[in-house]
């Protein structure tokens, strides 16, 4: 099964909408490969003027979190319906900072992963452990508890078309990435969870990205690996280093 790569870029707390046109604009002829899919996940704010920056490109634009109801009294939070309207097709769900700092749990994140399938947004669900878990030996167990519970009530048509980021927490934003063994080995685990909550057919067919410091420079070998997908990018996301990532 040839999966096609896919390569989303997470802009997290970064870029006025001023500084995010700008990136937009000299990353755009960077990015410019149709073999991968490319998308920018960018902040609520940005998201407006970045899908219109990106007209006529092969750019999809992304949000970075979403709220799992359909509108009403919460104040702060972003619908589905907003994102849809704006011409957001992906969404990046339980990200690790969120479930650090915002509390969001495997339940949270699956009522949203469920909305946004609702709504046509390609759901990108990260998952990783910590380096406590990873030196307990419990890697795996965390994972699959987060993808059984994320992936709650998902269909098996909608499985397919979903994203999964794996990022490992001590991986992220530290400059130290998971050697491509180490990826691949968490990637194929999660597929084989895929596999096991749905069918192997399924797994083959769901993309699976490795995220934790990956640039211009690693991702050669991290993507070479039988299953990893493609990268969700922090840090180098936002340089020029994207575009040597994008044509890995
Ligand atoms: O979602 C991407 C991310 O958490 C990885 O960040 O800066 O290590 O590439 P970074």
């Amino acid at each position: 099964m040839m999966r096609k790569k896919i390569i989303a870029g997470n802009w997290k707390m970064n870029m006025t909408p001023t500084a995010a046109v700008e990136l937009t604009n000299t990353l755009k002829p960077l990015v410019a490969n149709e073999e991968v899919d490319v998308v920018f996940c960018v902040p609520a704010i940005d998201i407006i003027p970045v899908v219109k920056a990106c007209e006529g490109t092969n750019i999809q634009v992304g949000a970075e979190n979403m709220y799992f109801e359909e509108s009403g009294a919460y104040t702060g939070e972003i619908s589905p319906e907003m994102l849809t309207d704006a011409g957001v097709k992906y969404v990046v769900l339980g990200h690790s900072e969120r479930r650090e700092y915002f509390g969001e749990t495997n339940e949270d994140v699956n009522k949203k992963v469920l909305k946004a399938f609702e709504h046509n947004i390609t759901p990108i669900m990260c998952c990783g452990e910590t380096l406590d878990q990873r030196e307990q030996g419990i890697t795996m167990d965390f994972i699959r508890q987060q993808v059984k519970v994320g992936f709650l009530n998902v269909t098996v048509d909608q499985a397919k078309t979903a994203i999964i980021a794996y990022e490992p927490i001590w991986a992220i934003g530290t400059g130290k990435t998971a050697t491509a063994d180490q990826a691949e080995e968490v990637c194929k685990g999660i597929r084989d969870c895929i596999a096991e909550i749905y069918d192997r057919d399924t797994a083959e067919q769901i993309r699976i990205q490795y995220g934790g410091s990956v640039n211009g420079k690693n991702a050669a070998e991290l993507f070479a690996q039988p299953d990893i997908d493609g990268g969700l990018v922090g840090g180098a996301s936002l340089k020029e280093d994207f575009g040597e990532i994008v044509h890995w």
